[in-house]
């Protein structure tokens, strides 16, 4: 497959920001160009084609491609045959502006047309492919074979239809797709048999998944008959969107693991409906409760943003009231960045200062409980999934079934193994322990 016939492979050099569906992504690609006959390699100087997954969420993620770009220029003069690449969501919103405004591009290519990027590749011509075709573009994409880590991403619907008024996905993404249940259970059965035991399904609004008449927690159902299969995670989810049954899996499906992302943003029903969320505080706390009463130690994280337009003192407040009351594992938060072309991008913006000195306050709370829940941990029996040697010899680092990072003390660990590890130390964004034995 390769073109070692005319001497060496070809190399791509790949960088991913944003979600974790970029990086999803990114592997796809990278698997379709290794089909190619390219080698990856971890330095742009040496690449044949460098590659940039891109995001477009906040304006410093977006800033990133054209930083980045700058910094290539040089590499571009040096080596006029290099091939530079934009990939993801900034490609999709301004694909025609970076042809424009940027020579040294020689591709774009939007989310929705990775099946293409050899094609593009292997062409002379400038290109550019920001459709939105209706086929489901990973099946197009050649199969994945090599051996990998124990974890792995799937990508099980895409897109989104709720538009939040404050948010790109929608334009960049476009509407919710989901991937057929039969097409989903041969890449995850591929993925076991390649080493993962552990599964993230994953969508920007993956309960809203919907297809063969399988809704989320359906295809969670089958999913988990897949001996080896251990582990069954989603992410991200939206608070309408908890339906029944997927609440129910949470208490009775075993391989679903014990944590959620149900971002809600804020905790003002004026600006939750300002923001287009269509679900207030109160709703959002009714269906933590549900939750944890199908799964009492559930851990949960969210998604918050501060400074939204409009944002007063009170509402901020009424946001740190609803944290305290939930009491998050972790979350992460924001501080508002106007996007182009959505709703809110219209309404004058809230004081830059009291935006940062409100980030800071929730920042500060949401550290103080992630702390809190990882010191629960301690002296507790976890079990942990090893990923890969940690720094300190006789030492592994995995992930628990409440996805805390874990470091433990095992000289006979090997990745890919599930034991069961006594907690011992808790410290900024890890756990340590010591091995029990194998399961
Ligand atoms: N589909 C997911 C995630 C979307 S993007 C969801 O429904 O929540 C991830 C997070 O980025 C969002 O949850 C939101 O907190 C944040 N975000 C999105 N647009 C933003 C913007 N314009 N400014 C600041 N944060 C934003
Ligand atoms: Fe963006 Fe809202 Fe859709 Fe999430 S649900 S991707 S925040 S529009
Ligand atoms: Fe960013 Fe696109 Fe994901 S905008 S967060 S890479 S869906």
């Amino acid at each position: 497959m390769s073109d070692s016939k005319h001497g060496e492979a070809k190399k791509l050099f790949i960088k991913t920001y944003g979600c974790q569906m970029n990086v999803y992504d990114s592997e796809r690609m990278v698997e379709a160009m290794v089909a190619d006959g390219y080698v990856t390699t971890e330095r742009a100087e040496d690449a044949d084609m460098v590659l940039i997954n891109t995001c477009h969420i906040r304006e410093k993620a977006s800033e990133k491609l054209y930083s980045d770009l700058g910094r290539l220029r040089p590499l571009k003069a040096a080596k006029p045959d290099l091939k530079i690449g934009v990939a993801g969501c900034v490609a999709q919103a301004e694909g025609g502006e970076i042809m424009r405004r940027m020579p040294l591009v020689d591709l774009v290519v939007g989310p929705q047309s990775y099946h293409r990027l050899p094609e593009m590749a292997r062409s002379g011509l400038k290109s550019i492919d920001t459709e939105f075709p209706t086929e489901d573009k990973f099946s197009l994409l050649p199969k994945r074979k090599a051996a990998r880590g124990p974890s792995a991403f799937l990508t099980v619907q895409e897109g989104c239809d709720k538009f939040c008024a404050f948010c790109v996905v929608p334009y960049t993404r476009g509407a919710e797709v989901s991937r057929p249940v039969t097409r989903i259970i041969t890449e995850a059965r591929d993925l076991v048999e390649r080493g993962v035991r552990d599964i993230t399904l994953l969508g920007q609004n993956v309960n809203a998944y919907h297809a063969q008449a399988t809704g989320l927690a359906g295809l969670i159902r089958a999913l988990a008959k897949i001996d080896g299969l251990e582990r069954i995670r989603y992410t991200t989810s939206h608070p309408n969107d908890m339906e029944d049954d997927l609440i129910a899996a949470h208490g009775d499906e075993p391989k679903l693991m014990p944590y959620l992302h149900l971002p809600v943003q804020s905790g003002s029903d004026r600006i939750l409906k300002a923001m287009n969320r269509k679900h207030t505080a109160q709703q959002f706390l009714r269906v933590i409760e549900r939750i944890r009463a199908a799964r009492p130690d559930i851990l949960l994280s969210s998604d918050f943003i501060v400074g939204f337009p409009g944002e007063s003192d009170a509402d901020f407040e009424q946001t740190m009231d609803l944290v305290r009351s939930v009491g998050f594992g972790m979350a992460y938060s924001f501080k508002y960045s106007s996007r182009p072309g959505t709703p809110a991008a219209e309404k004058p913006e809230i004081d830059a200062a009291l935006a940062d000195a409100r980030l800071q306050a929730l920042q500060g709370l949401l550290s103080a409980q992630q702390r809190e829940v990882q010191h629960a941990m301690v002296g507790r029996e976890v079990r942990v999934l090893y990923d890969k040697a940690g720094r300190m010899p006789g030492q592994m680092v995995g992930k628990s079934d409440h996805l805390h990072a874990v470091h433990v003390t095992d000289p006979d660990g090997k990745p890919g193994d599930l034991v069961r590890v006594r907690i011992l130390a808790s410290s900024a964004n890890s756990l340590a322990g010591a091995r029990i034995s194998g399961i």
